[in-house]
């Protein structure tokens, strides 16, 4: 049960901000069950009650999901005293859900980050076991090759010893190739190449299971997620089957 007061869980639904919120339920605009409830201190449980503002059955979406394609340069954090976060990126009032990044992309690399508030959701995604794949592109020093990709379909073993799980790489002729994981140790994918000797220049991500950003989006860029989109996430495939 997630019970909570009355004025945080309107603040999290992004209703308004806390201070407007106050003055929206003392002016008897916000009802619980059908009564109005003009106290912002007021502990409702919010998986089962029905909230209504102006008369309107509030959106009960607490759990809200986002994919934004995250630009070079931008920390994967919910906040950070000296440097932009994703976050930061967003409008106010997206700012006030509580969303955090479903794991980490390093500062220099860019593409398809989901944000959430749901917990459980970001340990599925995360979790290798799974089994959800991550996609990436990269531009490296040197022409990933099929001996590469041979390595990378056994599991490599970094040079401290990190057991990797059989990941996918696709050479693409030119310094780059796609390459799929389907766990998120740090900086995996930079690692893992640089164990062969092609170090990373550049890092996209494209692709979380199904769920694709495309070149047309462009840093900064973002949309909410719908149940498609999250029943896309959660696909998970055996590597290979792409
Ligand atoms: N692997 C990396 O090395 N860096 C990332 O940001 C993501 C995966």
């Amino acid at each position: 049960m997630a019970v909570k007061r009355l004025d945080r869980l309107l603040s999290e639904l992004g209703v308004a901000s806390r201070s407007e919120l106050r003055q929206i339920i003392r002016s008897g605009r916000v009802t619980v069950d059908g009564t109005a409830v003009t106290a912002p201190d007021a502990k409702i449980d919010a998986d089962s009650c029905v909230l209504c503002l102006d008369g309107c059955v509030l959106c009960s979406r607490r759990l809200r999901y986002f994919v934004i394609d995250k630009p070079e340069g931008v920390l994967s954090a919910t906040e950070d005293r000296r440097q932009n976060t994703v976050i930061d990126l967003l409008p106010p009032e997206l700012r006030r859900l509580q969303l955090f990044p479903v794991g980490r992309l390093d500062k220099d690399t860019e593409g398809l980050l989901i944000l959430t508030n749901d917990g459980d959701f970001a340990h599925r995604v995360i979790s290798p076991k799974s089994g959800i794949e991550k996609l990436y592109l990269a531009g490296v020093d040197g022409e990933p090759d099929a001996s590469d990709a041979e390595a990378f379909s056994e599991g490599l073993i970094l040079g401290d010893g990190t057991r990797c799980m059989p990941a996918k790489l696709e050479p693409l002729g030119g310094g780059s190739c796609l390459v799929t994981v389907m766990e998120g140790k740090y900086h995996q994918v930079k690692r893992m190449l640089a164990s062969r000797g092609k170090p990373v220049r550049h890092l996209r991500r494209l692709a979380v299971g199904a769920l694709r950003i495309d070149d047309s989006t462009g840093p900064g860029w973002y949309r909410e997620l719908d149940e498609n989109d999250l029943c896309k996430v959660l696909e998970s495939k055996t590597l290979g089957n792409r």
